[in-house]
């Protein structure tokens, strides 16, 4: 009988090294037992990239560690997560996967640089009915078009946090666009999620349905904040929120680049009576999304059944406003106004 040999520390940080960082559990690394592992997760670390980009004073302070040991575990993490560089032509390259949805608006999609983008996040935000939830139906059924449509010939996960998922909708447009309404339909994934944390699981989920089916291109979040914005009230438990967010973003945001996934989530506003100039509505999470989200949309009613989006961040395109409707056949061009401001 042969008996195995206990693996080495370095076989074990080696065999650690060739997995992908998804594919590491945090109490995989050196120094962190089940307890540590369980402080990390409660504190919002769930994964290698999110303690790979943590503060070890903050990580010592949430999991009540001491400073050193946190710093050696984010070291560990950083090695594990592989946070290499890549030389300017592969950069390129990568970009060069960057795939476009249609929004259903050329003058929509002309603001956007050509349409809602893979490898991003796209933020849209709005007061109620401003038409957020609209432009995820319409994605979810352009994603699936042919390219010349507009679309990637790909599917959708949707993850519905305030339960406004309506496959009629889906339906109404997918046969407006002369697809399968049922087809259309099937090719979606919706996960209905009922707090924070399971919000938090279902996004770990994606790479398993991206596993097992290639053709998703698109990952909706309707709404982003709507749950966490309910279980977290009173100032004392904001900070928590909001490295919870944080964390959620960044894992949307790697799943993004990993698997070349457009990322379209909803935000609703506050009023925010404090401020006498300007737009007196703010994004709920505020600075938290703005910092990740590559493209951030704000969308608000205009006249007679008209919506204005505006572009207010994005790496290369200028701020600027399209105009567009949503009717029963969806999102389409303004029919008489400008098409660009
Ligand atoms: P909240 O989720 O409440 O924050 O709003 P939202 O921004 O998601 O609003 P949503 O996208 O659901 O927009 C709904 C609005 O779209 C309605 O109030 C209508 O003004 C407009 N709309 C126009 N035609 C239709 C239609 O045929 N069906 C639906 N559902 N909405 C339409
Ligand atoms: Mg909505």
């Amino acid at each position: 009988m042969t008996v195995k040999e206990p693996k080495s520390k370095d076989e074990e940080t080696a065999e650690i090294m060739n997995l992908e960082p998804e594919e590491i559990d945090i109490k995989d690394l050196e120094g962190v037992g089940a307890t540590i592992a369980s402080k990390l997760k409660n504190a919002g670390y769930m994964d290698i990239i999110s303690l790979a980009t943590a503060n070890a004073l903050e990580v010592a302070e949430l999991c009540e560690i001491g400073e050193p040991t946190a710093k050696k575990i984010i070291t560990q993490a950083r090695e594990a997560a592989k946070m290499n560089f890549l030389s300017g032509l592969e950069f390129e390259d990568k970009r060069k996967a960057v795939q476009r949805i249609s929004t259903g608006s050329q003058a929509f999609d002309i603001l956007l640089g050509g349409g809602v983008e893979t490898q991003s996040i796209t933020e849209c935000y709005g007061e109620f009915g401003s038409g957020k939830s609209q432009l995820a139906f319409q994605l979810a059924v352009n994603v699936q078009l042919p390219k010349e449509k507009g679309g990637l010939e790909g599917h959708a996960i949707w993850i519905d946090t305030e339960g406004t998922f309506r496959p009629a909708r889906i339906e109404q447009i997918a046969a407006i666009k002369g697809v399968d309404p049922k087809e259309t339909l099937q090719n979606i994934r919706i996960g209905r999620a009922y707090s924070a944390d399971h919000q938090i699981l279902l996004v770990d989920k994606i790479p398993d349905l991206v596993n097992k089916d290639s053709k998703i291109k698109l990952v909706v979040v309707d709404s982003m904040m709507a749950l966490f914005r309910a279980e977290y009230v009173g100032r004392g438990t904001l900070a928590d929120r909001q490295q919870k967010v944080n964390v959620l973003l960044h894992k949307l945001q790697r799943l993004a680049d990993r698997y070349n996934l457009a990322i379209y989530i909803t935000n609703q506003v506050m009023a925010r009576p404090d401020m006498m100039f300007g737009d007196p509505t703010a994004p709920v999470g505020g600075h938290i999304i703005g910092h990740v989200a590559t493209y951030r949309i704000y969308l608000r009613k205009g006249k007679k059944g008209l919506r204005v989006a505006r572009l207010v961040d994005s790496p290369s395109l200028p701020e600027g406003e399209a105009t567009f409707q949503i009717d029963a056949n969806g999102i389409s061009d303004a029919e008489e106004e400008g098409k660009k401001k």
